[in-house]
């Protein structure tokens, strides 16, 4: 069974309540989406394997440990997610960014796909898929299977809000992809909205409502 991290340091929760709070306008809450994805880059990335090299400090020759080989890839899926690419970049610079276009179809809910470029290099590339919402999970578990029918073997979510529905799904589906999130709330109402939330991510960070 995959694993969920429940990411609760002071400063992504402290930035998540202002992100959560309806007063918080576009400019703002887009900031703040991206700062909660650099300090959620940090945890995702915890696991990563370390060699050891031999350098020359100022002073003399040490042995020093840097991350070993590893090849990332970010995926947001749009649009929400790419509110969080820049701030996943800020702590991987060296990843590349693949796109998957989904929409969730407001009266069945089911995700819609509408784009997908990934880098070339893809199935050789530990992926990190990002999206501030995991709500029915539909977007989340679609996305995966997309990019596992590509030939993508190891796999994270990473979202800032899941609805216990979501995580349900995407482990029943994807029992090898664990998920990081920075809060599990309480549940989703008749819309397929997160409870309590922070509504419609995508029109928030864009403006478009
Ligand atoms: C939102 C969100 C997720 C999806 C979550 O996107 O960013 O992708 O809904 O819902 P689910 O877990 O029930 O699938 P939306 O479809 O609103 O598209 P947008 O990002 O273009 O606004
Ligand atoms: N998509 C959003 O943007 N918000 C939700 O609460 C659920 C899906």
């Amino acid at each position: 069974m995959s694993k969920v991290y429940v990411l609760d340091h002071p400063l992504i929760q402290h930035k998540l309540t202002l992100i959560r709070d309806e007063s918080t306008g576009s400019k703002e809450f887009r900031e703040l989406v991206e700062e909660v994805a650099m300090l959620m880059a940090y945890e995702v990335t915890r696991d990563f394997p370390l060699e050891e090299v031999s350098i020359k400090t100022p002073v003399g020759p040490a042995k020093a440990r840097v991350i070993s080989g590893r090849k990332v890839g970010i995926v947001p899926i749009l649009r929400a997610g790419l509110g969080m690419v820049s701030g996943m970049l800020e702590l991987i610079p060296t990843a590349k960014v693949g796109h998957v276009g989904l929409y969730r179809d407001p009266d069945t809910l089911q995700p819609v796909e509408y784009y997908c470029k990934l880098p070339t290099d893809v199935t050789e590339r530990d992926l990190i898929i990002i999206d501030p919402m995991l709500a029915t999970g539909g977007s989340a578990a679609a996305a995966i299977q997309f990019l596992k029918d590509r030939g993508v073997k190891n796999i994270k979510l990473v979202c800032l809000i899941a609805a216990p529905e979501g995580i349900d799904n995407v482990q029943e589906q994807h029992d090898d992809v664990d998920i990081y999130t920075a809060a599990v709330d309480e549940k989703l109402n008749e819309h397929g909205y997160i409870v309590p939330g922070l509504g419609d991510a995508g029109d928030r960070l864009f403006g478009t409502k």
